[in-house]
């Protein structure tokens, strides 16, 4: 069993590195970041302020987060319902972020992320896999890119959407959100002493997945 673990900030290609790559090495790919979202997305539809300490603690109870894989991708289920699409809006982002800071939030979901990594091999992906979720994960790689680069995917990716949105907001976000992610008390993000730094800034999609599965080849020979 292999299980490996990919932190970095947001929009550094994590998500879309590690499907590819768990594709290729025939691994499930966990995608934790969705399962901020789908708590922060319970709270948006509650009306409950995402930076309401309490009121998003209190609302934990009510909620049942899981995850499904049909045909290989990763859907997010809030109490059973499908929510992977509504957790992909702008709001669902920022939501994320907050909740996410809460070490409640984060010890909620702590058990279903270890206890899909001990049945599967997986690539799981987030902020705080290899630092915290996983400290003895076969490989732990930071995957990061500069903010400008991850901001022009990002716009990219919306216009390719139909959905566009003004460069120099996304780069904004981007920025505060590392800063959210970087900073807050409880697992912030950081590259763990163990991972291998991979700058995706210029490389392409291709030539990540290539190097991710370069590396899984190797942590596998060397535990062979
Ligand atoms: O990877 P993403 O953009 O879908 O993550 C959404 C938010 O959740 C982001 O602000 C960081 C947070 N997150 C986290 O704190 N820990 C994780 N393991 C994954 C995501």
């Amino acid at each position: 069993m292999l299980d490996i673990a990919i932190d970095g900030p947001s929009g550094a290609g994590k998500s879309s590195a590690a499907k590819l790559a768990a594709a290729k090495l025939g691994f499930i790919y966990v995608d934790t970041g969705a399962m901020y979202r789908a708590i922060g997305v319970a709270a948006l539809r509650r009306g409950i302020d995402t930076q309401d300490k309490d009121g998003v603690i209190a609302m934990l109870p009510e909620l049942e987060i899981s995850l499904a894989f049909i045909e290989g991708e990763q859907h997010v289920l809030l109490n059973g319902e499908d929510v992977s699409k509504e957790i992909r809006l702008p709001q669902a982002s920022m939501a994320a972020s907050h909740v996410s800071a809460l070490p409640e939030v984060r010890a909620f979901l702590l058990d279903l992320q270890r206890r899909l990594a001990a049945e599967n091999d997986c690539i799981m992906d987030g902020r705080d896999i290899g630092t915290v979720i996983l400290p003895d994960a076969g490989l732990k790689i930071y995957l990061t890119a500069s903010p400008e680069i991850r901001a022009k995917r990002r716009y990219d990716e919306l216009i390719a959407r139909g959905t566009p949105q003004d460069y120099d907001e996304l780069l904004k976000e981007i920025i505060q959100r590392d800063y959210n992610d970087m900073h807050r008390e409880t697992s912030p993000l950081k590259q763990a002493e163990d991972a291998v730094l991979l700058d995706s800034s210029d490389l392409t999609l291709e030539q990540v997945v290539d190097r991710i599965c370069a590396l899984a080849k190797e942590a596998m020979e060397a535990t062979a």
